[in-house]
């Protein structure tokens, strides 16, 4: 039994990455769907199929538990998922609420009605599928009240860091937050609403500014995965080497993945 990380191509590594750190003894198996990379451009049904597809191949590798390291298909895909297709022995997690939850303030599980929080104005960066299926928006109502929500989808970011063409993925980052700033001036917190912007974090914090606090997944998702562990011991296998599959060129994969994590990674065909 090992814990299954997913994402639609490279930008999962930063949420591996920190479980990983966190979680040192849990085995991993990272799937990367880079074949069909970027999902953001997808509609929510072609998302909802790739994404049981590729939890599907998780399943059969030996995961109980996959987490969806992906906010396209935590956003378009996952609830359709746990209601009518996740077999009862298995359970699969997003990862936007562990980063509301930090947003509000809350603790897992505190399910009392929503209230007004620290911050006021936030910008949300994410893919044009994320941003259009208002996920984000929907599950800040149930918890916090009184927070304007400002969306910029940032079209041909995921691309650009799957290119490795970071010239292009920094212009990018700058034109995209120059737009929101046109909608929102002044944000008093940002979250970065893809598993691939962390990638470029520190070029969002200079366009942003030092006064906007920048929130991004990686961390606060191992924090949240330790704490399902301690409570469902069962879901965590015996100590293993992560293993790492792709849909894509294996040696392309590999060669990105170990310049984005600067460690050797290998990746083997899905
Ligand atoms: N990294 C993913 C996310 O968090 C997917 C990006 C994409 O494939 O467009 O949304």
């Amino acid at each position: 039994m090992a814990v299954g990380i997913f994402d639609s191509g490279l930008g999962g590594l930063t949420v591996l990455d920190a479980v990983a750190r966190r979680l040192p003894e849990v085995p991993f198996i990272y799937f990367g769907d880079n074949a069909n990379a970027p999902y953001g451009v997808r509609d929510a049904d072609d998302v909802y199929q790739l994404t049981c597809a590729a939890t599907e191949r998780l399943f059969d590798a030996g995961c109980d538990l996959v987490i969806l390291a992906c906010n396209t298909a935590s956003a378009a895909a996952l609830r359709r998922m746990q209601e009518g297709w996740v077999p009862r022995d298995k359970r699969v997690l997003g990862v936007f609420v562990p980063l509301i939850e930090a947003l509000t303030e809350r603790n897992w599980g505190d399910n009392s009605p929503p209230r007004e929080v620290a911050v006021k104005n936030v910008a949300l960066f994410a893919t044009p599928a994320t941003v259009r299926s208002r996920a984000f928006q929907r599950e800040l109502a149930f918890r916090a009240i009184g927070v304007d929500v400002e969306a910029q989808a940032c079209g041909g970011l995921v691309d650009a860091i799957e290119d490795g063409d970071m010239i292009l993925a920094e212009a990018l980052v700058r034109s995209h937050v120059d737009a929101l700033k046109r909608k929102m001036p002044f944000p008093d917190a940002a979250v970065l609403g893809c598993t691939h912007y962390p990638l470029m974090q520190e070029v969002f914090q200079a366009a942003l500014g030092d006064e906007v606090q920048v929130f991004s997944q990686a961390n606060l998702v191992a924090e949240s995965l330790a704490d399902y562990l301690t409570r469902h011991p069962e879901r965590q296998g015996p100590p293993r080497e992560p293993a790492f599959l792709t849909t894509g060129n294996p040696d392309k994969v590999s060669n990105s993945a170990t310049q984005f994590l600067r460690r050797r990674i290998s990746f083997q065909s899905a």
